[in-house]
């Protein structure tokens, strides 16, 4: 895909020359960070609000200018637009470094960003002109990975100025300059080369026949908030994202001050970015991939607050090594989120508003961080120095510290919210989706989006299932409720046939793993003609047995692996698992006594039916919410009142039989 769009040769130079301005962009962000940090000199308070000036200013002509520019920018032609815009870029970093003050550092970073709004809505244009539609999509990859992939390496090339900065200006015998004016030199010549190159861009036609504008900042968040409607999952969502970017901007508006205050300099800076960078990149990348088993809904939120813990982390320790590594988890985490909250939105939208809930995500993102960087710096100065004396340890804590831990606490428990808010499974726990999602259960965690309600009854032999199944179904009849009750094996008429061939003494022995099969099979087909559609219809389905016999039974019971036949279950099934699963719980000898001639399964030994109840005991533990185990030797009745206590709220939260 992505070689196919690449191999377009106007495009293909296009992009690289975005690829290497966005580079150059990056290394000076860098620069000006610690151009800012240089001119302060020793002040910690001057230092923070110099820093976070220079992040303040490269977002302010976005939030005040962006719908402006763009309308403006369709009235010019957009090759010469876009040469004339990157060849300014170029003057104005050429001369930060050269002027060396900050009222001119902050006004060059101000100009250069307003210029770039008129550039970048000549690029966009330009793609599509350049790129036949059906390849549009990979060319917003591509280029995005041009925009973003630039971090890292611009990171490392920072690092590296610092460290051979004296030998560099010795060699090129700039007297004084240091790695950032060096980096602020390349990042003009980076935008001196992009123009060069648009120049030659001859394919680019004049004018623009495109009339989408954005809206303004303020118009898309008061908008915005209306059509994010009612649903609790996209709220859950966008009060995640800002809580990270709230972490985020902390940890990007005090990062400078943060690193100094560990007594490393320029090198450990860039080498930081990068690591956060990486870990993005890595989670952006892996995350969805490694975490596929998990729900989504549920990797958002605990991703955000495991970004959150390890901010926390960082806030408290003292070293360099371990502060990257934590940085690079950091940042993995975050990846995770940033992802996944995306695909989420993508997916919970619908398609006529995705487009203005994305443009007020991304207005509230930019309002968050300007706030947050605005104020962040102004928490820390207040904060100052702090040293303190723990075991004959000197610590010596400041304010940027300080605010990333706060920043940590309000991402973890942002975090925690969100997890609540968009808890898709209520019935299932947390530690049972990581488990199976560990185990690599196929579709362990699929969202079960139906209208209806799903029991399960399990057991040893002669535990009373059928009678209490029976119990339930009519106590639901008599509310007036639609209720279907079936059982397996032999819920369907292809399952009667398997059930004579599983129970019957003549079929003999049969091998385990066959077994199993027939047992999934049968289950296959009953959820495919039975249970799931009566699901859909928002009926209530009892099942006497379900997935879990075939983990006690063929599992436990005939020693295969517990988890390889719950794997085939899950496919057999879709992964449809049951919101309440009941267990009778029993001696086997017990129920067995009951039973005069026994089948083929009932005929196993004592030991066999003893592995099942652990089995069974076992699957219950692991997942409190979404079990009701009961003594079977209870009475009857009082069996019967405990199902239905519990399966009420069940039914009121699906709204179904509405006033029991
Ligand atoms: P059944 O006569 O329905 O027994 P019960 O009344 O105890 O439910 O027979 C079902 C038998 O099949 C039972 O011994 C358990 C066994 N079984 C499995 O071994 N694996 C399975 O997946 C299922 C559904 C049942």
């Amino acid at each position: 895909m992505r070689d196919s769009v690449l191999s377009i040769p106007p495009f293909n130079r296009l992009w690289r020359a975005l690829s290497v301005s966005s580079f150059g962009d990056w290394l000076g962000l860098l620069a000006s960070t610690a151009l800012a940090q240089q001119l302060a000199g020793d002040d910690y308070a001057k230092a923070n609000f110099a820093i976070a000036g220079v992040f303040i200013v490269r977002l302010i002509p976005a939030v005040l200018l962006g719908p402006l520019a763009g309308v403006l920018a369709d009235r010019f032609d957009r090759r010469k637009l876009m040469v004339v815009t990157d060849l300014m870029r170029f003057s104005l970093y050429l001369s930060i470094p050269i002027v060396g003050n900050y009222f001119w550092l902050y006004t060059a970073t101000l100009l250069a960003e307003t210029v770039t709004l008129f550039w970048s809505p000549a690029k966009e244009a330009t793609v599509p002109n350049l790129v036949p539609r059906n390849k549009l999509e990979s060319a917003n990859q591509v280029q995005l990975l041009a925009a973003y992939g630039t971090a890292p390496l611009a990171a490392i090339v920072f690092s590296l100025l610092a460290l051979f900065n004296s030998a560099l200006s010795g060699i090129l015998n700039w007297e004084d300059s240091t790695a950032a004016d060096i980096a602020l030199y390349i990042n003009a010549f980076t935008f001196l080369y992009a123009a060069y190159v648009v120049y030659t861009l001859r394919e680019i036609p004049s004018r623009s026949a495109s009339s989408e504008h954005e809206s303004s900042i303020l118009q898309s968040l008061s908008t915005g908030w209306r059509f994010v409607g009612e649903s609790s999952i996209v709220r859950g969502l966008i009060i995640g994202m800002i809580g990270a970017f709230i972490a985020a901007g902390a940890v990007i508006g005090l990062a400078r001050t943060f690193v100094d205050d560990l007594k490393a300099g320029e090198a450990a800076y860039g080498i930081l970015f990068g690591s956060v960078f990486t870990g993005l990149a890595l989670g952006i990348t892996l995350g969805p991939k490694a975490l596929a088993q998990f729900s989504r809904r549920r990797i958002f939120g605990a991703s955000l607050t495991v970004a959150g813990s390890f901010l926390i982390l960082l806030s408290l320790i003292q070293n360099l090594v371990l502060a990257i590594l934590i940085t690079l988890i950091l940042g993995f985490f975050s990846g995770i989120s940033w992802v996944t909250g995306f695909t989420m939105l993508g997916l919970e939208v619908d398609d006529q508003l995705r487009g203005r809930i994305f443009a007020f995500i991304q207005s509230l993102i930019r309002v968050v961080l300007i706030l947050v960087l605005a104020i962040s710096p102004l928490v820390a100065a207040a904060i100052g120095r702090h040293t303190y004396d723990v075991f004959e340890v000197t610590l010596t804590y400041n304010g940027a510290a300080f605010t990333m831990l706060f920043a940590g606490i309000i991402a973890t428990a942002v975090g925690a919210i969100s997890y609540k808010k968009m808890k898709d499974r209520p019935g299932i726990s947390f530690l049972a989706d990581v488990r199976s999602a560990l185990r690599g259960d196929l579709g362990a965690s699929v969202n079960m989006v139906t209208p209806g309600l799903f029991i399960a009854f399990e057991g040893g032999e002669g535990s009373g299932k059928s009678t209490q199944s029976k119990l339930l179904q009519e106590w639901l009849e008599n509310e007036g409720i639609q209720v279907v009750l079936t059982r397996e094996p032999g819920g369907t008429p292809l399952g009667q046939g398997l059930r004579s061939i599983l129970l019957s003494k003549e079929t003999g022995h049969i091998s385990p793993r066959a077994e199993a099969l027939l047992y999934a099979a049968d289950r296959a087909h009953h959820v495919y003609s039975v249970i799931q559609p009566n699901l859909d219809r928002g009926h209530v389905v009892i099942t006497d047995r379900y997935s879990d016999s075939s983990i006690a039974y063929q599992g436990a019971g005939r020693i295969l692996s517990s988890e390889e036949v719950a794997r085939i279950s899950r496919w057999a099934t879709n992964a449809l698992t049951p919101h309440l699963t009941i267990i009778l719980d029993q001696a086997p000898d017990i129920g067995l006594a009951r039973i005069e001639d026994g089948d083929r399964l009932e005929s196993e030994a004592i030991d066999f039916h003893e592995r099942v109840r652990d089995e069974y005991s076992i699957l219950a533990g692991a997942d409190p919410d979404r079990y009701l185990v009961l003594d079977a030797t209870l009475d009857v009745n009082e069996l019967e009142a405990r199902v239905q206590e519990r399966v009420k709220p069940l039914l009121e939260a699906r709204n179904i039989g509405r006033g029991l």
